[in-house]
């Protein structure tokens, strides 16, 4: 029998797009230990495998920037639950660029993962939550989280300034959604991550410090000096605010982007 202390994702069906690595992989251990029934998605279709198989859940390989690889993994997610509770829409990548050197290529190449992706996965698994039945134990039909930044409100790190551009938007995006989708009874969160460490901030690191000359670990090492709590944040820092997210303990809150970053925002 569940219980509500251990189990709060309990009978909870959740897809996690980018879930092969980091944040992403860090929420589904958090959720698969809470109970909830798992797809993993990503585009590294080896490494969500892997994850998948030491989870005892489903997995799909899909590159959320094509729309039949967006549709084949929410038909997965119908064809086994019949519904989706909770979309974790989490995909993203991150390069350093000095903003008057970065190309029409690169711009493009940043927001057709990080907002064009993002906007179509959300609309995609929307369509389907509106006509299923409410979520066990909720008034709610599903829950909508996309992973943004706190880039999205302080502007980028220097030579950021796409991937800042495409967090903003996914701020704005998760806010029109809560507003449109409230009345079919599905909320629409993000989180906002400070500097984690994961395999996405040692590809900053290594080109930041590279652009300025610094040795191998130099960004990482100003950018996390001055946290106000004192430390570097973990992927499972944010898991944790991703699970309540995905919880029925968060069933009131909506269009909420939520700063995880240890106060970075307000620090330096
Ligand atoms: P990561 O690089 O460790 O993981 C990102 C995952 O997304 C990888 O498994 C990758 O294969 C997958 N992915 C990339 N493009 C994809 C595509 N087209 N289709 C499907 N999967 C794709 O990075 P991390 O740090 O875990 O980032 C996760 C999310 O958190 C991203 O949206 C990132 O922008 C955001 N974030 C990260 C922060 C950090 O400091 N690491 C801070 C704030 C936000």
């Amino acid at each position: 029998m569940a219980n509500p202390q251990t189990d709060r994702l309990h009978d909870m069906h959740v897809l996690i797009t980018g879930a092969a690595s980091g944040i992403g992989a860090a929420c589904a251990r958090r959720m698969a230990r809470e109970g909830a029934q798992l797809l993993l998605a990503d585009i590294n279709g080896e490494g969500v495998n892997t994850l998948a198989a030491e989870l005892g859940c489903a997995s799909v390989r899909a590159d959320v920037t094509h729309a039949e690889d967006i549709r084949r993994m929410l038909d997965l997610a119908y064809e086994r639950w019949g519904r989706l509770d909770v979309l974790l829409n989490n995909a993203g990548v991150a390069e350093i660029r000095p903003l008057l050197d970065l190309t029409e290529e690169e711009w493009d190449r940043m927001l057709a993962t990080n907002l064009r992706a993002v906007f179509f996965v959300l609309q995609g698994a929307a369509k389907r939550m509106c006509n299923q039945t409410p979520i066990a134990g909720s008034a709610l039909r599903g829950k909508l989280i996309q992973t943004a930044s706190i880039a999205a409100y302080r502007g980028g790190l220097a030579h950021m300034v796409h991937y800042a551009a495409s967090k903003a938007g996914v701020v704005s995006i998760t806010r029109t959604a809560a507003q449109v989708l409230a009345s079919y009874g599905i909320t629409s969160n993000c989180i906002c991550p400070g500097a984690v460490d994961t395999p996405m901030w040692r590809k900053i690191d290594a080109e930041w410090s590279k652009l300025e000359g610094w040795e191998v670990g130099e960004a990482w090492k100003r950018r996390t000096a001055f946290i106000p709590l004192g430390r570097p944040e973990t992927a499972e820092d944010v898991a944790g605010v991703v699970s309540f997210l995905a919880s029925r303990d968060s069933d009131y809150m909506t269009g909420q982007a939520v700063n995880v970053d240890g106060g970075l925002v307000m620090g330096n």
